[in-house]
């Protein structure tokens, strides 16, 4: 029976396809059998698996008008291990799709029942609102996740869904669980990006996954090569850093649930492995084992640690720019020091 986990925010250009596509990817490769669930009319995901749009003959408008199956509209991708079932095919209309949502908040949860049994994981990729499809998506998931990109006030949209969210759980899904926050197009060079990150650590806690992943090309690509990058460029850092959100996702359902008002600690990871991890996704190269080793025998808490260490990041930035500037004045002529 599969696990539904919507990948949900109301702020498009987050990364929810990106996510959706590549955590789907992932889990296949541990040889789980996935189903993506796209629910967002823009439909986004075939293109990302290889699949021409206009060769789609039946979409979910039409599964949740009655007028087919749910099996029957799901299509195979070219990587095994992922099925897709798209939000619209080209003869299927935007507005029936809102239509049926809006009459029936709970008809996606009847389609999925009808589908779980067939899959280890549902990933539902649900649209840019918070309006009735995003509801119904909600409704009908067994967690969520969000997408947050590492930008400008990226956090201020959290308090609307999570409104939404209770409301949801209040209304229709009692269960519906937090899969958590996962920061997307992370540039730990940037200020801006440091700032979100601390301020996501500090606000939300253990709800912040430590996988983050960074901003990077290789993650844009996926139209073009018809893959998902974790399968067309595996080792490079946006692959890896969706294969380490995978494998996260993956060890969490193993434990038991936390108390998230508990320091980051409480997650079970040591200083040590969260450190890494913040390093590895971020593609820091340069703060070296000397603080693994100073960390060792740190007593204070994980968060001040990754403080410590972002604000080493933001000393190294400040020097880039320095030097930057200086070339950019020796170029016009203008560096004091010439
Ligand atoms: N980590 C990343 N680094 C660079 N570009 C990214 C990253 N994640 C997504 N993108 C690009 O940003 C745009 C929006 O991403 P997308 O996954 O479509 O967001 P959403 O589904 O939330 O609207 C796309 O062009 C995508 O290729
Ligand atoms: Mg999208």
């Amino acid at each position: 029976m599969a696990k539904v986990i919507a990948v949900v925010s109301q702020k498009g250009g987050v990364g929810k396809t990106t996510t959706a596509a590549n955590l789907g990817a992932a889990f296949a490769r541990e040889g789980q059998n996935v189903l993506l669930l796209e629910v967002d009319p823009q439909g986004a995901l075939a293109p990302c698996f290889g699949i021409d749009p206009t060769t789609i003959q039946h979409g979910l408008a039409s599964v949740l008008q009655d007028h087919i199956e749910p099996r029957a509209a799901v299509i195979e991708t070219s990587m095994a291990g992922v099925s897709l079932l798209p939000a619209l095919a080209p003869h299927e209309d935007e507005l029936e799709l809102e239509r049926c949502a809006s009459a029936h908040t709970m008809h996606l949860r009847e389609v999925v029942d009808a589908l779980v049994p067939h899959y280890d994981v549902v990933i539902v990729d649900a649209p840019p609102t918070l309006g009735f499809l995003a509801r119904m998506t909600l409704a009908a998931a067994d967690s969520y996740l969000v997408p947050v990109q590492a930008e400008q006030f990226a956090y201020r949209t959290l308090d609307r869904l999570i409104d939404t969210v209770e409301t949801i759980k209040k209304d229709f899904n009692p269960e519906l669980t937090c899969e958590g926050l996962l920061i997307t197009m992370v540039d730990l060079r940037t200020r801006m990006s440091v700032k979100v990150v601390n301020q996501l650590y500090e606000n939300f806690g253990d709800k912040v996954l430590m996988s983050m992943v960074p901003r990077t090309v290789t993650l844009q690509d996926m139209p073009v090569k018809g893959k998902p990058t974790v399968v067309h460029a595996a080792a490079s850092r946006g692959g890896k850093a969706y294969n380490d959100v995978a494998q996260e996702i993956m060890a969490n359902q193993q434990k038991p649930a936390v108390d998230p008002m508990k320091d980051l600690n409480s997650n079970g990871s040591s200083e040590d492995e969260l450190i890494e991890s913040m390093l590895n996704h971020v593609g820091l190269t340069h703060v070296g084992l000397g603080h693994a080793e100073q960390i060792e025998e740190d007593t204070r808490p994980a968060s001040a640690v990754v403080d410590q260490l972002l604000n080493e990041d933001r000393r190294h930035a400040t020097q880039w720019e320095n030097l930057e500037t200086r070339d950019d004045q020796f170029r016009r002529g203008t560096d004091p020091k010439e």
